[in-house]
């Protein structure tokens, strides 16, 4: 175990929630006895604050487990459940969203104005060709039209797959080709580190390798020039000349809402699909109760990107449908100053900020003067996510961000599961610094041993989830079979949970002695880095796809601002100059390579050129061994190596080569 684990696994310090927030929170202890007296009712009770066209006859259907249904039969609009209804009940002057662009700029959209270029929104796919069932991919920077474009694809039905702007055209490719995507919608560009970025290159790029692709709309944001072909139509032109009147059409609770390509353990991301009414449901439902959210008076804010889960389950489809207002921001938070993030909390006067560790240890690293020099009196609860937050970063932001006073919630989720899944309550639980601490009410999670079996108070293993969920991914999309083998079939439905079906995270965890859940980070070949799945596989594959590259091992290495690192080993290919000047460049070529292919979030922190890669008398690599290599550490047992100088011979140039 690292040391940091060690520390963290002796953390006892636990705050209570501030008396005030616990005695007017919109979630209080009961939920919990509520939802363990008869969950499926309690899950009910939860779809009914979303409005229905139609009621479902059953709740749960979980006959072709694991392949789940919720809510069968029954039917609804969740961009009429995030804008009409609170239009229709007289909020459309309410703020939903305050924008705030990197170079300063700024928008306001009220309700109605959001409701009105999302019904534009929708008559323009719709003139396009766009109908039910149809896939749309959105590739577009941190602006309004983004959320948007996902409520205009979830009026008509369409299913978006929207990727990360900071994606890399064969990225964008994989993801577009995968779900056969018929619409791309994007921007010129948009601004970061003060400076315009294009992505409409990349969309050009993609686009001619993807014949599925029939139109390209194109929002004008950075005014810079694109080159423009025959599919492609400006945003200005025909979503705002388009009408604004459209009658949004019920969909069966089950109808595919999107796609959200995630990190797996081969090179191939998995698409994974989340329907209608569930996901609603469990994201409407956790906004509610981890934020503790009062849509009259608070300003929240989320710092992740639409191109995460984060981004559409916090930013877009939990904040909007419960009527918040919030705040967005377009850039980077350093520009143009460190003090941005909370120069933008005292302009709008955000009361609810939820980002994630690795931008709070940035923020420790920057100091503590900088949020000092704002008033940050608004803000009333702190959350985190993304990533296990370190007792340290935690203490911190309480401290320097939440004035030593305010709750923070530690949410754990996945992109698979679509919502919160364990984290404090904020008016109910004593949390403890870098400890999720308990399932939601509704939610049913375990640490089981490495035969399935539930681990007693103090031990450690595998986090599971064991009943089905209502925002629970449906499948990956395309392949049942990788839905079955990478969540089901670990634990599956074995004797040790009874018969029932038992998900697997991906997550090491750990009960403490009160049986409260810390995260321990992947127990795969999944790294986070800042909070991003990255695979190691994914990130092997790009290096050996440069000409000079042979063999090559990728580790997550402990990094003390992004999580982890990527650390890459690499053999060079015989011709390949691998000494001084030109080792050199071969290593800043190998790097922009990998930024290239992928996109510059999986950029190698390192990359060390080496003679031969460790591995087993079977031929796997020791990926364990280069991960104590790429932490400093002594090496553990080198044994079970088929070649045990190898180890000496890469330790030895470890010194060089950064
Ligand atoms: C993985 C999922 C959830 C949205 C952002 C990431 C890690 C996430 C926490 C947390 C410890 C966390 C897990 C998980 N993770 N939140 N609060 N504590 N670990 O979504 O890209 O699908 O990644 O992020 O390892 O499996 P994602």
């Amino acid at each position: 175990m690292s040391e940091a684990l060690a520390n963290l696994l002796n953390e006892t310090r636990q705050f209570p929630p501030p008396a005030e927030l616990a005695a007017n929170a919109n979630v209080k202890a009961d939920a919990y006895d509520e939802a363990a007296a008869d969950r499926l009712a309690f899950w009910e009770r939860q779809a009914g604050r979303l409005t229905w066209a139609k009621q479902w006859d059953q709740v749960l259907d979980w006959s072709n487990a694991p392949f789940a249904k919720w809510f069968v039969g029954g039917q609804l609009n969740v961009a009429y459940n995030c804008l009409d209804r609170h239009v229709e009940a007289g909020r459309g002057d309410k703020v939903a969203i305050h924008w705030e662009g990197e170079p300063g700029d700024t928008r306001t959209f009220t309700y109605a104005d959001l409701h009105r270029l999302t019904c534009q929104a929708a008559n323009a796919l719709t003139d396009l060709g766009v109908t039910a069932g149809d896939r749309v991919a959105i590739y577009l920077p941190m602006i309004p039209e983004a959320a948007v474009a996902m409520l205009a694809c979830a009026r008509i039905g369409a299913t978006h797959s929207v990727v990360f702007g900071g994606f890399s055209a064969d990225a964008l490719t994989n993801r577009i080709q995968d779900a056969s995507a018929k619409v791309v919608i994007t921007a010129d560009g948009g601004f970061r580190r003060g400076k315009p970025s294009a992505l409409k290159p990349t969309v050009d790029e993609a686009v001619a390798k993807c014949p599925s692709v029939e139109h390209v709309l194109v929002v004008r944001r950075t005014g810079e020039d694109v080159a423009w072909s025959e599919k492609d139509h400006w945003w200005h032109e025909t979503v705002e000349t388009a009408s604004p009147e459209h009658t949004a059409q019920p969909f069966d609770a089950e109808h595919p809402l999107f796609i959200l390509y995630t990190s797996g353990t081969t090179a191939r991301p998995k698409g994974i699909l989340h329907t209608t009414g569930g996901y609603l449901t469990q994201t409407s439902y956790t906004t509610h109760a981890v934020f503790d959210l009062k849509p009259e008076t608070d300003v929240y804010w989320c710092t992740a990107d639409i191109g995460w889960v984060t981004g559409h389950s916090y930013i877009v489809y939990g904040p909007l449908s419960n009527g918040a207002t919030q705040v967005m921001y377009e850039g980077t938070p350093d520009t143009p100053h460190k003090g941005r993030l909370w120069e933008i909390v005292d302009r709008y006067k955000v009361t609810i900020l939820y980002t994630a560790p690795t931008l709070i240890r940035t923020m420790m690293k920057w100091g503590e003067d900088i949020p000092a020099g704002y008033d940050l009196s608004s803000l009333r609860l702190l959350g985190s996510v993304g990533e296990p937050i370190n007792p340290e970063a935690w203490i911190w932001y309480r401290q320097h961000i939440g004035r030593g006073e305010l709750p923070v919630v530690d949410t754990w989720w996945q992109t698979e599961t679509g919502a919160i899944m364990i984290s404090p309550l904020p008016g109910v639980t004593e949390a403890k610094p870098g400890s999720a601490m308990t399932p939601l009410p509704g939610i049913v999670a375990d640490v089981v041993d490495d035969q399935g079996a539930s681990v007693p108070n103090g031990g450690g293993g595998y986090l599971v989830l064991k009943e089905p969920w209502p925002s629970m991914l449906r499948t990956v999309w395309g392949d049942d079979n990788r839905f079955l083998e990478t969540y089901w079939s670990r634990f599956g439905a074995g004797a040790n949970s009874g018969g029932d079906w038992v998900y697997f995270a991906g997550d090491g965890a750990k009960k403490d002695d009160d049986g409260h859940i810390w995260l321990l980070g992947r127990v795969d070949d999944v790294m986070l880095v800042s909070g991003h799945n990255i695979s190691t596989t994914e990130v092997e594959s790009a290096l050996v796809s440069h000409p000079s590259v042979a063999e090559a091992a990728v580790v997550g290495a402990t990094d003390p601002t992004t999580g982890q690192a990527i650390v890459a080993f690499a053999i060079p290919r015989g011709s390949a100059e691998t000494g001084g000047e030109a080792g050199e460049q071969l290593i800043a070529d190998l790097r922009n390579h990998v930024a290239k292919t992928l996109g510059p979030i999986a950029k190698p922190r390192q990359i060390m050129l080496v003679p031969e890669l460790p591995k087993t008398r079977s031929g796997k690599i020791m990926r364990r061994l280069l991960r104590d290599v790429a932490e400093h550490r002594s090496l553990g047992d080198v044994t079970t190596l088929q070649d045990s100088s190898v180890m000496e011979l890469i330790s030895a140039g470890m010194g060089g080569g950064k």
